[in-house]
């Protein structure tokens, strides 16, 4: 009840000035900005983020930056990411520096995945009970998936598309954009720990080689009211 009542005067307050303009988007479809009323946290690299892939190569062999796009990739082949891991093969950003278990995180990136690549995870929100997750992003035959369950997005392959994936903890329950529309909504799936990858990680009809590239990679957590 005191819940419901502070929203609702909450809602009556802010309505007219924060709440009009996003309706008045999506009814008429105009992307949003996702990250309205979050902050950008700094991501420094081999601090808050490093990369995961085959145990016996080095880095370079699997992971690129160049003109500020992050390149990876791995062949159906290769080693998981430590030796007797019962995990298939994956060159992903694990971003280790933002670990979180309450409040409403975001994470932001441009991706690309070459044709060809399917079969594959690239992009998950970590941590979850009983499971490992609690979201996979896959691409299967050019289309992007929840898992491999519904599809979000078909004919991604060869552009850049701009994912926002936002993670309401204690409301337990996730939102997918994909450039500025909002093409999925999930419950979480358990965890009290979580964090953000991206990448590729081999999943089930996995191609013989995978890729995908991201730019402008942000994690966001919302303001505080
Ligand atoms: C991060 O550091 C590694 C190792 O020094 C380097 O290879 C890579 O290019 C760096 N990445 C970025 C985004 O600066
Ligand atoms: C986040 O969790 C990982 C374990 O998965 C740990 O290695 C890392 O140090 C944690 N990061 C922080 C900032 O606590
Ligand atoms: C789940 O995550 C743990 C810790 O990262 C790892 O050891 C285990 O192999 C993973 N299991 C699966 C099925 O991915
Ligand atoms: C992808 O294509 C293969 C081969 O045509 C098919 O067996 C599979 O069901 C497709 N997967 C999805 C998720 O559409
Ligand atoms: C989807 O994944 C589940 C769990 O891994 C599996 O049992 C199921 O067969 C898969 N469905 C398809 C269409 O591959
Ligand atoms: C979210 O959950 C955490 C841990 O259960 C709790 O400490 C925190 O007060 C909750 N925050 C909100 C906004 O409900
Ligand atoms: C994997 O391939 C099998 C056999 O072609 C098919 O039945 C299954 O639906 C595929 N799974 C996915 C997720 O594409």
């Amino acid at each position: 009840m005191r819940a419901q009542s502070y929203i609702s005067t909450l809602a009556s307050l802010l309505l007219p000035r924060l709440f009009f303009l996003p309706i008045l988007q999506i009814a008429i479809g105009w992307p949003v900005d996702p990250t309205r009323g979050f902050t950008n946290l700094p991501l420094v690299n081999l601090t808050d983020y490093h990369i995961q892939k085959p145990y016996d190569l080095p880095v370079g062999d699997r992971y690129s930056f160049k003109n500020g796009v992050h390149r990876l990739w791995v062949y159906s082949t290769d080693n998981p990411l430590s030796k007797g891991s019962p995990t298939k093969p994956r060159s992903e950003i694990i971003i280790n520096g933002y670990n979180y278990s309450s409040g409403v995180w975001q994470f932001e990136g441009h991706g690309y995945v070459p044709c060809g690549t399917s079969g594959v995870c690239v992009m998950q929100v970590f941590g979850a009970s009983p499971h490992n997750t609690t979201l996979m992003l896959r691409v299967y035959n050019g289309s992007l998936y929840y898992y491999n369950e519904s599809l979000l997005v078909p004919n991604i392959y060869d552009r850049w598309f701009k994912l926002n994936v936002i993670h309401d903890v204690n409301a337990s329950r996730l939102n997918v954009y994909v450039d500025g529309d909002l093409k999925l909504e999930a419950p979480g799936r358990g965890g009290t720990f979580h964090y953000f990858k991206c990448g590729v990680y081999a999943q089930d009809n996995e191609s013989f080689y995978m890729e995908s590239r991201w730019k402008g990679i942000k994690v966001l957590k919302k303001c505080d009211i």
